[in-house]
């Protein structure tokens, strides 16, 4: 479904990925793990057309995406959760769902899509008159997570969503990706908490400053010396 070859990106005169490559299959969770600054964020920040790529090609469902913009990625079918968030503050809950139905104009599709966000995340249908940016953290991941689900992607970025999260919220966020992964949906998932994101990925890979430096099974990683070294406090 998603295929990245020997992508570089960078900012300005700083060159962050190195020719990094990987894919993800149609119905598979991945995760990408690494330290902070590796380049995550930024990996998935160039497959959705945030930042360009400079050399390397995205391809997605078979058609090359490079130099596309991030809402025709979008209309592609591929949504992202980006790191830190980055809800709009002064919209309801209910609006910054909306928001994320951009690409969509049909409204029975979109009513249900909203019935089924607060199916998922009941505490935003408590809250769906609420300022975006009055929710707790929590609040505001779910609904960064929900509002990424509005444009039903077939692929769905996933950029730290337990970050700074209580357990308990983290145990939610991770139940329903997998609800969504069984229900069709492919997923690349980028996370600091490497144990669960291995526990809950089918196939995982590691970047470290800015280059894949190993990739398998989920299970196979877990069980890695090394990778239980550096990402798994062992
Ligand atoms: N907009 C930017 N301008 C300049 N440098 C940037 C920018 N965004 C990221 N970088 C740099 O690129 C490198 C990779 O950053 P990136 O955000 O991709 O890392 P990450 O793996 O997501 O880290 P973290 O785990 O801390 O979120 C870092 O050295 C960072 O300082
Ligand atoms: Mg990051």
């Amino acid at each position: 479904m998603l295929h990245v070859d020997s992508v570089t990106a960078g900012y300005g005169a700083i060159s962050v990925l190195k020719a990094i490559s990987l894919r993800v299959a149609e119905g598979e969770i991945v995760t990408l793990i690494g330290g902070n600054g590796a380049g995550k964020t930024t990996t998935l920040n160039v497959i959705c057309g945030v930042v360009p790529v400079r050399s390397g090609k995205v391809v997605f469902g078979g058609r090359s995406i490079t130099g596309q913009s991030p809402n025709a990625v979008v209309r592609l079918g591929m949504a992202h959760s980006p790191e830190g968030r980055k809800i709009f503050p002064r919209m309801t809950v209910l609006e910054n769902l909306e928001m994320g139905a951009f690409t969509r104009n049909d409204k029975a599709g979109i009513t249900s899509d909203l019935e089924r966000s607060f199916a998922l995340f009941p505490i935003l249908g408590e809250r769906k008159h609420q300022l975006g940016g009055t929710l707790s953290g929590g609040e505001q991941q779910m609904l960064a997570v929900a509002r990424a689900l509005m444009s039903r992607p077939k692929l769905l970025l996933l950029d730290e969503p337990s970050l700074g999260l209580a357990p308990l919220i983290v145990a939610r966020i991770f139940e329903v990706v997998k609800e969504l992964n069984r229900g069709g949906v492919t997923v690349l998932l980028v996370e600091q908490n490497a144990r669960t994101a291995l526990r809950l990925a089918h196939r995982g890979y590691v970047i470290e400053t800015g280059e894949i430096t190993m990739e398998g099974q989920a299970s196979a990683l877990l069980a890695d010396e090394r990778v239980q070294k550096a990402y798994l406090g062992e």
